[in-house]
């Protein structure tokens, strides 16, 4: 088992105040490949559910067996999960099934996953024991984002998926000119992705101010598809001073597109900001002309 300190252990006193209450510990698994922000809001629900938690994750050769090769390592997948803020500690070569033993073994409560159904290279359910026993858990799957979806990007070299800032002011001269919707279409009736990533960088962000005495520490890049590589470096930053506040400037798609072509970045500005956000080592994502965002 890998333990990260940085979250905190559990605390029997956090939520009620009473010492005497036992720490929830929640548990989930998965393949945790090509982690995206999709994984890192599983667990960030997930750890909001209880006290501590622990993270699953299973080898090459079990994901090979039931769903086909991962394209990152375990090795990279378990440094990837260990990574994200909201994880307690990882168990590395998790079964693929999840089963009572596994849950009692690592003395968990419940097990937590995605509203969507996995399963064994021979159709059955994986959760199907824990469910029976009352002991599963179920937390809103992130739409638009998936490790398929991202390959998808990369291989059809399209830039459908770039955001568009203009697009998102827009949509704030809507809110501002409520009932003159110049193209036919209300901003308060149809799905906003503008208000929905707004969302989810807030409850992404620690919203930790620099304390006196910190180091302010400056980074910038594309942080595109963010991996052992962004994890490696942003860890080496935080090595740089005692008390350090890191804070990363993440460059604008067109501007990341014009520097590395193609159809680069495969993550749009809002999807990177959500991927350094879930990373402990970081705090405070900022861009240049991010004036509706959260510097
Ligand atoms: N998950 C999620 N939202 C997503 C993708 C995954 O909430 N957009 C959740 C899953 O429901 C699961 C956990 O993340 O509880 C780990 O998922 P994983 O085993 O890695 O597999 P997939 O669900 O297939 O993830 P992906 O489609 O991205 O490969």
């Amino acid at each position: 088992m890998l333990r990260n300190g940085a979250v905190g252990a559990a605390s029997p006193s956090k939520k009620n105040g009473s010492a005497a209450r036992r720490p929830v510990r929640v548990w989930c698994d998965g393949c945790y490949d090509m982690v995206h922000y999709g994984h890192s809001n599983q667990l960030r629900q997930a750890r909001a559910m209880g006290d501590y938690l622990i993270v699953g994750v299973h080898t090459d050769e079990e994901i090979s067996k039931h769903k086909g090769p991962p394209v990152f390592t375990e090795e990279e997948r378990y440094k990837m999960v260990k990574a994200i803020k909201w994880v307690d500690e990882i168990v590395p070569g998790a079964p693929y099934v999840t089963t009572l033993e596994t849950l009692d073994k690592y003395n968990c409560d419940f097990c937590v996953h995605g509203d969507d159904i996995t399963l064994t290279a021979d159709g059955k359910d994986t959760y199907e024991e824990v469910k029976n026993a009352g002991r599963y858990r179920e937390c809103k799957r992130t739409q638009g984002v998936s490790t398929t979806d991202l390959v998808g990007r990369m291989l059809l070299m399209t830039k459908a998926h770039h955001s568009n800032i203009a697009e998102d002011m827009d949509y704030r001269t809507h809110a501002d000119n409520l009932g003159k919707c110049p193209r036919g279409h209300s901003p308060w009736t149809g799905v906003s992705q503008f208000l929905q990533t707004s969302q989810k960088i807030i409850q992404f962000a620690s919203g930790k101010e620099p304390q006196p005495g910190d180091t302010i520490i400056y980074v910038a890049g594309a942080f595109d598809l963010f991996h052992v590589g962004h994890v490696d470096f942003l860890e080496k930053v935080h090595q740089m001073a005692k008390q350090p506040y890191i804070i990363a400037g993440l460059h604008f798609d067109q501007e990341v597109n014009l520097y590395k072509g193609k159809n680069y970045p495969i993550m749009n500005v809002h999807e990177r900001t959500l991927s350094v956000l879930a990373c402990r080592v970081s705090i405070c994502p900022e861009s240049s002309c991010y004036d509706w965002g959260i510097a």
